[in-house]
């Protein structure tokens, strides 16, 4: 195992999942993790991350100098490296200007550290503060423009240093330069696979939970899935877990989830048909953040009165996953529309702590450790898909045969989509209903119906995205199956916005 050690910076959960790509185990421990946890853990490798201080600053994290003298390579990584040179008696300088983004960086090829790296490749930097003088003993192996030692190391010790970042996608020859850390100066074996962090979770939630009662609030999506099948797997039928059907769940889904958990995963499965009781609250609601909020407390009330039936319980499970500890972490960006998630909801319920055992996980790797655990592809895969599910793609109020409509559109423009193969290579796609109504003519007949929107995007982190170029030939068929086979729509509309301006979800 690797040890990542947290000094703030944002891109540290990223160290470690390069690591994990590796086939390295790896955990983010703090900053000032004591020396005798580390000599416990005897880590085959320490990496220090970057972070916003300057190494001088009064409150700057620092860790023990005694680290360097346990003869386990470490890598230290923009602050990471400053902190590394200013404990060993070298130089840090604050630069009159920031170095930031793209840079050149040319590097020494007889480092272990950039074996087979390209001599001169682009890097990524994001530093004000340098090295200006290296501790003793240490040589230089990297430089750009304008960081004279952007690499350095002193190898009889193991310690290396690199003033920009390998994680970042940006820094072309990254991957290889954490490769041969862990390899050639690491030595590690490279045998860690995803099915190893759901054994290892799953040894680690039994030890934990030993005899307790879990709760789970299952979504049915990828994240709680896979959180809930995790600790099912731990602790079998001390977990319940409660499946709250709003009646605004895609085609078929709820008997999909339904059939998944009763029979293929020892759990308590309670699930709630509470479709009436949401459509009756929602009669006439037409402004989105207003719907979102009924159903959001809607939610919370039928849960409330289910957990209530199971008495205390002492953990409830949520399948945050690391993007969504980004986002709550930075809390600043102004409220956009109101989220809605299972997640929200603990003040309600009474437990004694929450679990999260993805919260270390990219999304990607959420499904892959879905796969180890033996949830079916159907669901690992399935798309992203909101809290307040359909409401969120009708424009205006909501009623049953609205929701009825949009369930049946939406189900065929997903078959057209995975039958012309294109379904993993698209962010987010869903039909949606507009409330518009208009005229059309079908047989002889003149239609007054209702327009659905198709809308189709890519994005890497949903934060930005663009709408997707989908061939015309799908766009053709979708819509005259939809017009056919779908009541009460007569007309089909591709929405070609990005976002922003517009948002992914129609509301
Ligand atoms: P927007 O529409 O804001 O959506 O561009 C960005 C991503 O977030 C999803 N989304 C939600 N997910 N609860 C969720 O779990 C919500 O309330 C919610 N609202 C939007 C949306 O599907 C898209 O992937």
């Amino acid at each position: 195992m690797v040890i990542v050690l947290d000094f703030g910076g944002q891109y540290n959960q990223l160290i470690a999942r390069r690591v994990r790509e590796c086939n390295v185990y790896c955990e983010v421990l703090p900053y000032n993790t004591s020396i005798e946890k580390i000599k416990e853990i005897a880590p085959k490798g320490i990496i220090f991350t970057g972070g916003p201080a300057s190494v001088y600053a009064e409150e700057a994290p620092h860790c023990e100098k005694e680290i360097f003298e346990l003869g386990i390579p470490v890598l230290g990584i923009c602050y990471g490296c400053q902190l590394m040179t200013h404990l060993l008696g070298g130089k840090v300088t604050s630069a009159t200007v920031r170095e930031y983004g793209k840079t050149e960086v040319t590097v020494n090829a007889k480092s272990l550290l950039f074996k087979d790296v390209a001599e001169t490749s682009v890097c990524w930097m994001s530093h004000t503060d340098y090295v200006e003088k290296l501790p003793e003993g240490f040589e230089i192996t990297a430089t750009s423009a304008s960081c004279p030692a952007a690499g350095l190391e002193m190898p009889a010790k193991k310690l290396y240093g690199v003033q920009f970042h390998p994680e970042v996608v940006h820094t072309q020859e990254g991957t290889k330069m954490l490769h041969n850390f862990l390899y050639e100066v690491c030595g590690c074996s490279g045998d860690w696979k995803m099915d190893s962090f759901a054994e290892q979770s799953i040894k680690k939630l039994k030890e934990k939970i030993g005899d307790k009662k879990v709760l789970c609030a299952l979504s049915g999506g990828v994240d709680s899935s896979v959180a809930a099948v995790m600790i099912s797997k731990a602790v079998g039928r001390q977990l319940t877990c409660i499946f709250v059907d709003h009646g605004l769940l895609r085609k078929n889904e709820g008997d999909e989830v339904e059939k998944i958990f009763t029979e293929q995963f020892d759990v308590n499965f309670v699930r709630v048909n509470a479709q009436q009781r949401f459509y009756d609250k929602l009669a006439g609601v037409a402004e989105p953040e207003a719907k979102r909020k009924i159903i959001g407390e809607e939610f919370i009330r039928v849960f409330e009165e289910e957990a209530k039936k199971i008495g205390t319980v002492d953990y409830l499970v949520q399948g945050t996953i690391y993007p969504d500890v980004i986002e709550s972490g930075l809390g600043k960006s102004a409220v956009i529309k109101s989220h809605h998630n299972v997640g929200g909801l603990p003040d309600y319920v009474d437990f004694k702590e929450i679990i999260e055992p993805l919260r270390d996980l990219f999304k990607d790797e959420v499904r892959k450790a879905g796969l180890e655990l033996g949830i079916p592809e159907k669901l690992v895969f399935r798309q992203p898909f909101p809290g307040p599910g359909l409401a969120i793609r009708i424009i205006g109020d909501i009623t049953e045969e609205k929701v009825k409509i949009i369930q049946e559109a939406d189900a065929i423009y997903r078959e057209e989509i995975a039958n012309a193969g294109i379904d993993r290579s698209i962010g987010q796609y869903f039909a949606a209903l507009t409330n518009m109504r208009s005229v059309g003519v079908m047989g002889d007949e003149r239609t007054y119906d209702y327009a659905v929107a198709l809308r189709a995007v890519t994005t890497t982190d949903f934060m930005t995205a663009e709408a997707a170029e989908l061939p015309w030939e799908v766009l053709g068929k979708v819509s005259s199956r939809i017009v056919n086979e779908v009541k009460h729509v007569n007309r089909v509309l591709y929405d070609c916005t990005g976002k922003p301006p517009a948002t992914i979800e129609f509301e």
